[in-house]
């Protein structure tokens, strides 16, 4: 049997079975719904419309809803049978601590009697989706943006960043600025991330970005519930906050000038300038319409003396690679890993204990 890969992001798990020419055979959304044990329960109402986010900007923060969600997506979506489990590939993101990464090895072997499981990072595997293994990775998901310097398979720690800065602010950002314009209609939270996939652009200088600010075109759309909305420059404001956070309310650089930094602070130039020069872009959040051509306009305006220049994904690979690339990254690894024998298996967990991670997964 295959390994299983798994991207449990702060949206969207990406799942499947270890085919890196396939998109991964399961996206479905992280968040879960808290249902009744006892309809009759006085507070079945109340608990009725609660909902679970397991992974809060990246990060796994309840294990107990992270492990009913793994039984679901393991045992009724993948087709494991109770005494016959495979090897489980999982992809980090960056900054993940220690302490995180064993609870996670803790959780498969102790609860679902996984028989081998691997962990790398998910900036290294997006690298490896599109045949690279040095590079920079700047994977926009929906809770966290991660900047990351890889060095032949390894993260460059130093010259990492993470940032709490996703899909997530972005929806809330276009929230803001449709109610604005729209003053009388209530929007969703859902229908808004919809409208955000669809509508949200980025100009392509910041000149533009300011031109549409005075004059727009506006567009209708009905929202489900019938509700006619209009929607102008809302929509680049959403892609402009990428380039300029303070729109966002954060005191932080634009994203192609936080990569430069990011960097700078490797002393060598040949590895700078390689770095730089196989930059990716990744997460579903880079999938904003102009968002590519926007960023390698500001590379090449930069003022440092290496540019970033962005790598293309192979034309053999799938579409949308961006949105799944640390799984299909993970897909190909676990094709190494499992059949050599570099993972860890259950009798290394039982024999060493949840810090056996660090010594085999790096
Ligand atoms: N065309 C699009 N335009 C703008 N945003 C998009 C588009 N397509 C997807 N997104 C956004 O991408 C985000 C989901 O991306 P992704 O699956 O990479 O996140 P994640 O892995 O679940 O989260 P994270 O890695 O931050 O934990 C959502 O916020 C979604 O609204
Ligand atoms: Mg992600």
């Amino acid at each position: 049997m295959e390994a299983i890969v798994i991207d449990a992001g702060s949206k969207l798990l990406k799942a499947g079975f270890s085919v890196p020419h396939d998109p991964p055979s399961l996206v479905i959304p992280t968040q879960m719904k808290r249902v009744p044990k006892d309809e009759s329960s006085t507070n079945a109402s109340l608990l009725k419309d609660a909902t679970i986010d397991p992974v809060v900007r990246g990060f796994i923060q309840d294990w107990d809803a992270m492990e009913d969600l793994l039984r679901h997506v393991l045992y009724d979506r993948l087709g494991w049978t109770i005494g016959n489990e495979g090897n489980i590939l999982f992809a980090d993101p960056l900054a993940t601590s220690k302490a995180l990464r064993e609870q996670v090895v803790q959780l498969l072997f102790e609860k679902f009697n996984t028989s081998g499981f691997y962990a790398s990072d998910q900036a290294v595997l997006s690298l490896y989706a599109v045949g690279r293994i040095s590079g920079c990775a700047i994977d926009i998901g929906h809770g966290k943006m991660d900047i990351a310097s890889v060095i032949e398979g390894a993260v460059h720690h130093i010259s990492s960043k993470r940032f709490e800065l996703g899909g997530l602010d972005l929806t809330n950002l276009f929230a803001q600025e449709l109610s604005k314009s729209n003053p009388l209609v209530n929007f969703s939270v859902c229908d808004v991330e919809k409208l955000k996939e669809i509508y949200a652009c980025c100009a392509k200088d910041e000149a533009a970005y300011e031109k549409f600010q005075q004059a727009c075109r506006e567009e209708q759309h009905t929202l489900p519930d019938g509700q006619v909305i209009k929607i102008g420059k809302e929509r680049y404001t959403v892609g402009e906050a990428l380039f300029q956070p303070s729109i966002l309310g954060l005191e932080l650089h634009g994203i192609v000038e936080q990569l430069v930094h990011c960097v700078s602070t490797i002393s060598f130039e040949n590895q700078r300038r390689q770095l730089l020069e196989n930059t990716i872009l990744c997460g579903g959040s880079a999938s904003i319409k102009g968002f590519e051509n926007r960023f390698q306009k500001e590379a090449n305006l930069s003022s440092s003396a290496i540019r970033p220049h962005l790598v293309k994904p192979p034309e053999y690979m799938p579409d949308n690679l961006e949105k799944y690339s640390a799984w299909t990254g993970g897909a190909i690894l676990a094709k190494v890993v499992f059949p050599q024998s570099q993972h860890v298996t259950k009798a290394d967990y039982h024999e060493s204990g949840p810090s056996i991670v660090h010594r085999k997964c790096f």
